[in-house]
């Protein structure tokens, strides 16, 4: 397929909704939505697609039931679990975005883990949000370089897009092409703020336990379409 985006994000979004639709338990549409997660994370790597960024988890999902949000942390435990088994094998890098220092105690060294791997592979990359929140990262970053300027590391007049970048957690991935949210909602809650600035959009009343590689097939079409320019004429 020609033209294609090399950064694909998407907002994973319709689990709760899929599982209510058939009389499910909401964490029922949690796990179907990571077993999505993998086939398009494989189909995005067969397709040469060179970045997958998914949100998994919003800092405000902790507003969740107790319930819920500890069957989400079982299942990214297991997953990582199996990851740490097989990311070698399909050479697939994982990468963690998002502030862990909240996440319990046994994932963080998960995701370390994984992040070990991770180095010593090369090729397509899929990163998973986890407690991330443009605007804590944001707040985060500038923070960062706030206390940096207090200690005399650094001047205000140095921050630039490319330091301030640096400081975020996705330091180093180039910006999102493409930016797909299932589920039907058209809103970002909080998702890649700064990196998304010329991301295109797309949105699908797809639940995301429903999407397939036909419907990424279709975004990308569309994608194909688009005119990006970036300001200019
Ligand atoms: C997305 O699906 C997964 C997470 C936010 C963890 P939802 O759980 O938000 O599903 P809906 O939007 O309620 O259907
Ligand atoms: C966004 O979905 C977060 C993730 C998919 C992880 P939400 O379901 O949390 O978003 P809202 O509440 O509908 O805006
Ligand atoms: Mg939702």
């Amino acid at each position: 397929m020609a033209h294609l985006p090399r950064h694909i994000a998407i907002i994973m979004d319709g689990n709760g909704r899929w599982a209510k639709r058939r009389a499910l338990p909401r964490t029922a549409g949690h796990k179907v939505g990571a077993e999505v997660f993998r086939t398009i994370a494989t189909y995005c790597k067969d397709l040469g697609i060179e970045y997958l960024t998914v949100y998994a988890f919003s800092t405000e999902n902790w507003k969740r039931p107790k319930d819920e949000v500890d069957t989400i942390m079982g299942l990214l435990k297991r997953y990582l679990l199996e990851a740490i088994d097989t990311m070698a094998r399909d050479n697939i890098r994982l990468r963690f975005l998002g502030d862990l220092s909240a996440l319990p105690e046994e994932l963080q060294q998960l995701t370390a883990r994984t992040n070990a791997i991770t180095e010593t592979l090369d090729g397509f990359q899929a990163n998973i949000c986890l407690n991330y929140g443009g605007r804590d990262e944001i707040l985060r970053a500038a923070r960062a370089f706030a206390a940096d300027c207090a200690a005399g590391k650094r001047r205000p007049e140095e921050l630039d897009e490319e330091l301030f970048a640096s400081e975020l957690s996705s330091a180093g991935l180039p910006d999102p092409d493409l930016i797909i949210r299932p589920g039907g909602e058209k809103r970002v809650s909080n998702f890649l703020l700064w990196q998304g600035a010329y991301a295109e959009f797309l949105f699908t009343d797809t639940l995301w336990p429903d999407f397939r590689k036909e419907d990424l097939d279709a975004a990308l079409v569309e994608y194909q379409r688009r005119h990006r320019r970036y300001g200019g004429i």
